[in-house]
């Protein structure tokens, strides 16, 4: 069955799409196929995933979605490990027409049950030892898989001043980040996160925001990397990626709605920099949700008019899903900004 083939590599690279004279969009049609090939390539090179054999991971979306392309193709026997507040039926149908066998976790808060799936998953570990964990929060190969990223993006936009993007696991911020500055020295880069995640120092709790943000701190975040961190709740991302259809007809979900918004801040006070923003995913998996107006009426505070500023914190603050603020990270270590903050 191994060795059939392989996802075209046209399907990982983005669109660079020009959304206003300093500002670049990175649209990928599913961002995730990069370090799902790319970690999946390393583990067959060490032997470590044998032809024909199987790999488990715990995933919100889509590094489910990639890892059940590319092992579908690759001929890979692939476990999810989901929870049902993360995963809608559409997609669930997908993965299962991809082969993939899913284990989903009961979680009606909708937290996301990050400490049940992780107990699930090692439960399979034990089962059967001889199959592959990506370990996408940790594993540094999910930042390495974006060198091809990067390198696009110096041969067609060239030098780029500010990098805009959204951290879940940080592979494709730090991983694109770190290389980028490599080159730029001087490069700016944005982390964009959302209410009650861990990433940035908020207490964890329900997010209405999925893609992005986290319940538990991955080591591939490099908090030392990142500039300025930008908080948006779900109303002013779903407000922004709508926006962004509606202005450049550039459909895209809601994380990238998110870190559009912050990117386009950004280019408008720094008119004379290179703003490059990552879109992590397209429009069509949002049909039934962000872009549907009979869904939205169903979520409270919406309409939103997309707002224009953030709100400019001097420390960690908590806000709700209608507000977008700000924090100068300015490249220090999450203990060091915790301890000067009140974390109510
Ligand atoms: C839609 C979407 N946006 C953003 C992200 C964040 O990307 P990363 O995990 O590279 O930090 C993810 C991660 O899964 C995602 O699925």
């Amino acid at each position: 069955m191994t060795g059939k083939g392989d996802v075209p590599r046209s399907f990982e690279a983005p669109r660079i799409v020009r959304l206003e004279r300093n500002l670049y969009a990175a649209c990928f049609s599913l961002m995730k196929l990069l370090p799902a090939r790319y970690i999946l390539d390393r583990a067959q090179a060490a032997g470590r995933l044998l032809p024909g054999g199987s790999v488990v991971e715990t995933t919100s979306g889509t590094f489910g979605l990639a890892l059940a392309m590319t092992t579908a193709v690759r001929g890979f026997e692939l476990t999810l490990v989901t929870a049902n507040s993360l995963i809608d039926p559409p997609l669930r149908r997908r993965l299962e027409q991809l082969g993939a066998s899913l284990h989903v976790v009961e979680d009606a808060s909708g937290s996301g049950a990050q400490a049940e799936r992780l107990m699930l998953l090692k439960k399979v570990l034990e089962r059967r030892p001889e199959t592959y964990w990506p370990q996408q929060y940790d594993n540094p190969d999910n930042r390495w898989a974006y060198g091809s990223f990067a390198e696009s993006v110096c041969r067609e936009i060239g030098r780029v001043d500010c990098l805009v993007g959204c951290v879940g696991s940080g592979g494709s911020l730090c991983g694109t980040g770190g290389l980028l500055r490599e080159m730029f020295a001087e490069l700016v880069i944005l982390a964009v996160d959302t209410q009650n995640s861990v990433l940035f120092g908020h207490p964890p709790g329900p997010r209405l925001l999925r893609g992005l943000g986290n319940s538990v701190l991955p080591s591939n975040l490099q908090h030392e990397l990142i500039d300025d961190v930008h908080w948006v709740g779900v109303l002013p991302a779903f407000a922004a990626a709508r926006q962004l259809y509606r202005q450049h007809a550039v459909f895209m979900g809601p994380t990238s709605g998110a870190a559009a918004l912050v990117a386009a801040w950004y280019a408008r006070r720094q008119p004379d920099a290179t703003t490059l923003v990552i879109l992590p995913d397209e429009g069509h998996r949002y049909q039934h949700t962000l872009y549907n107006d009979d869904w939205l009426v169903g979520i409270k505070g919406w309409p939103v008019d997309v707002p224009r500023e953030p709100v400019t914190l001097s420390r960690i603050e908590a806000a709700g899903e209608g507000d977008w603020t700000r924090l100068a990270w300015a490249r220090r270590a999450l203990a060091t900004v915790t301890a000067g903050s009140c974390r109510s």
